[in-house]
């Protein structure tokens, strides 16, 4: 077996690359609750792949059968419901936890030098699932779907001079259509997902050139020579690291010390994922939106007209804009501005155990302000809602443009040269 093994790696760095990316990667030893999201995305985007291969094998990309082959999945294929529940709950699931994801690099500076390229290859990840979600929304072709695709594509058509061409293009027809509906399944099922594992494939390379972060925001790769003897390293730490870095007891090999909670952390995420799986897969219209349930029809518009919970924010922002083609902008600012913020936030510290009071209060509002507009986006339009969705608007912006102005001169505490326990 050893012989055949050693065969093998002769010619495939099989345990090398197991050894570099996931046995001993050293970790740092104080990673916390905050850092199970990225194993937990990396389930997430596994349950889809798996149930999005078997929904196919029943599902059928037309006008005419798209939905009446849901409901065969739903109640004539064995066990249909099941994986398509585990599909729809796995796309918000998808959300949630990337969304914590994402805190928790804001929180602890991760998305600062030398992990900006990190932070990049993670924003397109987020900018690939939202097209890969809406995409995906559409397929069931019920009225939600019709309508939802109706607003999303019409939002094209307010770019000047190309934008009506542009959104009969996408649409592959003059409206909304079976073609767009088998056009958005082609990108659905392979290119989207397919761009979305390359990106991740990326996103772990750059994170494991550099190093991840931890919530002390302290560097653990120390260069050669840059550490006394007796603070070296305690652990077999695969060659790569101890040739190019000093290892130091900062950190802990990836296995099993890590391996271990991530699983805790994994089987607590699937108690709460079964739940709502067997006892509430449409979570009261949240998940999978009551008109939904109705075939698409053109003459009919729905009464109210949401995008799913993990779009509404953007959608407040779009609403908030009474000008179409600037509301078009503004929306797009808002996430195009997450992209920048290695550079918006010009501080030499990186967690915020170790920044101003005026930071944490600053992010902790930017949360709130987020999930504000979330519930503005997604709750049916009234008066104050427009005013307020105004104000949330600028709040939201109002985070970057203050972090880019006291970033630079911040107080900061002093932080240590080494994990503080
Ligand atoms: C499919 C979606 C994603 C997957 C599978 C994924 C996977 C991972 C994994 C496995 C890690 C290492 C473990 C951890 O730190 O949690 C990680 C780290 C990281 N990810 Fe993601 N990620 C995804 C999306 C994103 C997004 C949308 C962003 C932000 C825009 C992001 C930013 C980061 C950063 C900054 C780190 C380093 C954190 C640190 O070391 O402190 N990721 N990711």
């Amino acid at each position: 077996m050893n012989a055949f093994l050693n065969w093998i790696e002769a010619r495939i760095p099989m345990m090398r690359v197991a050894n570099m990316h996931a046995i001993q990667y050293p970790a740092p030893k104080n990673m916390n609750f905050w850092y199970v999201f990225g194993f937990l995305a990396t389930i997430v985007l596994v349950n889809q792949i798996v149930t999005g291969i078997w929904l196919t094998m029943n599902f059928e990309p037309s006008a005419e059968r798209a939905f009446a082959s849901v409901e065969y999945i739903m109640r004539e294929v064995d066990y249909g419901w099941l994986i398509r529940y585990m599909h729809s709950t796995g796309a918000s699931a998808f959300f949630v936890v990337v969304y914590m994801h994402m805190f928790r690099g804001m929180i602890y500076g991760s998305y600062q030098k030398p992990r900006e390229l990190l932070w990049i290859f993670g924003m397109l990840i987020y900018l690939a699932l939202m097209a890969e979600a809406f995409m995906g929304y559409v397929l069931p072709w019920g009225q939600m779907s019709y309508w939802g695709a109706q607003v999303i594509v019409s939002l094209f058509g307010a770019i000047p001079v190309i934008g009506p061409d542009l959104v009969i293009w996408i649409q592959g027809d003059y409206v909304i259509s079976g073609a767009t509906l088998n056009r958005f399944f082609a990108l659905h099922v392979i290119a989207l997902p397919l761009v979305i594992v390359i990106l991740v494939f990326l996103h772990i390379i750059a994170l494991h050139e550099v190093g991840s972060n931890n919530p002390d925001g302290v560097n653990i790769k120390h260069k050669k020579g840059s550490l006394a003897e007796e603070d070296k390293t305690k652990y077999e730490i695969h060659e790569y690291y101890t040739s190019k870095y000093d290892i130091a007891d900062d950190i802990v090999p990836f296995f099993p010390h890590i391996v271990l909670k991530d699983l805790v952390a994994f089987s607590i995420f699937l108690f709460v994922f079964c739940y709502i799986l067997f006892f509430a897969p449409e979570m009261g219209g949240k998940f999978l939106e009551h008109p939904n349930f109705e075939i698409a029809n053109p003459l009919k518009t729905p009464e109210h007209i949401f995008p799913v919970w993990y779009f509404t924010p953007f959608y407040a922002i779009l609403k908030a804009v009474p000008d179409k083609l600037f509301g078009v902008l503004t929306m797009f600012a808002a996430i195009g501005v997450l992209f920048a913020l290695p550079w918006v936030d010009r501080s030499n510290v990186r967690s915020w155990r170790y920044r101003s009071g005026l930071h944490k209060v600053n992010l902790i509002v930017f949360a709130i302000v987020f999930v504000f507009l979330g519930y503005l986006g997604g709750t049916p339009q009234e008066n104050w809602k427009i005013i307020s969705s105004q104000i949330a608007t600028i709040m939201y912006f109002a985070f970057f443009v203050a972090l880019f102005l006291y970033s630079k001169s911040e107080r900061t505490k002093p932080v240590p040269a080494r994990i503080s326990k």
